[in-house]
């Protein structure tokens, strides 16, 4: 029997249909995830509409799947949760909408939850001592953020991206050099061959005293060498990627020891789809030994965008007695209160 209360949370932000399950220890009991990827494929890039309607097609066979492989019935659920934003707001709109659906058929409640919270909180799953304080970056397709994590519910925003986030500046780099959508994964793979010295790419803001990012300056930066290297391309592929991985690298580890730093942080966290990049956890790992930091990341299936870190988020509000009224809205632009 699992420890209750128990959640189910739906995760539709963007273009992964995905359930989970969890129990009130924060174990993830089941958790299931649709990827849209090769419908979205052909594209280049995310198409709304299409993320939604499959959503729709998806989720129930997705909830259903996860009940099952939990070994519960609805009637076991004692909590349902939803993604309310940032995102798609088509999308979060299918999600929401199935979740309170489910929280107003079994009269249990519901909760609207942040989709960045899922992702600060993913790296504690399973983690013997839970949620740990300290500074956390969330390397994603749409946000690059770094955080103060004080304990769940409460964080305080130290900086963010100017422009582009990190996995976008992967996912355009990726677009450049014609590799399939998404960029990053394709960049990773092309990268384990090449030098990351073989091309100085800029690292925007690297050095600057906030704790800002810009990565912009860099996706231009391969706009314009690429003309100039036509002829050496495919054969330079790897090392392109090698080095403009690097590039992203650098900035990402850089600025996330830095604020660990300046603010005496006891630890560092990372997440989001980028913190799959093997390269990037190797190097947050290394830096991480050398500034007496634990180092804590979120698992490869977590990742990447996926319920069970929504289901883990719900728990801590659940278990502070917060819940969410049925005329909740999404907000596509959410983000965390101001400081
Ligand atoms: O967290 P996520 O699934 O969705 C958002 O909330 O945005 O992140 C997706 C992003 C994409 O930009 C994708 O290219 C990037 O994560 N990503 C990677 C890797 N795997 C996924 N970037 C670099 N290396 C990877 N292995
Ligand atoms: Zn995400």
């Amino acid at each position: 029997m699992p420890a209750h209360p128990v959640i189910l949370a739906i995760e539709t932000s963007c273009d992964e249909s995905a359930a989970a399950v969890c129990d009130a220890n924060g174990h993830i009991l089941a958790s299931r995830i649709s990827s849209q990827i090769p419908e979205h494929q052909p594209y280049g890039g995310v198409v709304p509409e299409l993320a939604s309607r499959n959503h729709m097609t998806r989720l129930r066979p997705v909830t259903e799947a996860v009940l099952a492989d939990a070994g519960l019935q609805l009637a076991d659920i004692d909590a349902f949760a939803a993604t309310a934003g940032p995102g798609l707001a088509s999308s979060l709109l299918v999600g929401t909408s199935a979740a309170k659906a489910l929280a107003l058929a079994c009269h249990k409640p519901f909760l609207a939850i942040n989709h960045l919270e899922g992702h600060l909180l993913s790296p504690f799953i399973s983690h013997p001592n839970g949620v740990q304080p300290g500074v956390a970056l969330i390397a994603s397709g749409g946000h690059t953020l770094l955080i103060s994590l004080i304990a769940p519910r409460h964080y305080q925003i130290l900086g963010s991206t100017r422009d582009d986030a990190a996995g976008e500046a992967f996912d355009k780099a990726g677009k450049m050099l014609g590799l399939p959508y998404p960029g990053g994964p394709q960049i990773e793979k092309l990268a384990r061959s090449g030098n990351p010295s073989a091309f100085a790419f800029p690292r925007p803001m690297i050095d600057s005293s906030d704790h800002s990012f810009s990565f912009s300056g860099l996706k231009t930066s391969l706009l314009y060498l690429l003309p100039q290297i036509a002829g050496t391309l495919p054969g330079t592929l790897p090392d392109l990627c090698a080095s403009f991985q690097q590039a992203i690298t650098d900035i990402l580890v850089s600025k996330t020891i830095r604020a660990a730093k300046a603010l005496h942080a006891a630890s560092i966290s990372l997440s989001g789809g980028v913190s799959c990049n093997q390269h990037l956890r190797e190097s947050f790992s290394k830096a991480c030994q050398q500034a007496r930091l634990p180092f804590h990341c979120a698992s490869p299936q977590h990742s990447t965008d996926n319920a069970a870190m929504i289901a883990f988020a719900a728990l801590h509000h659940l278990l502070a007695g917060a819940s969410s009224p049925l005329e909740a809205d999404i907000d596509p632009n959410l983000t965390f209160a101001p400081p």
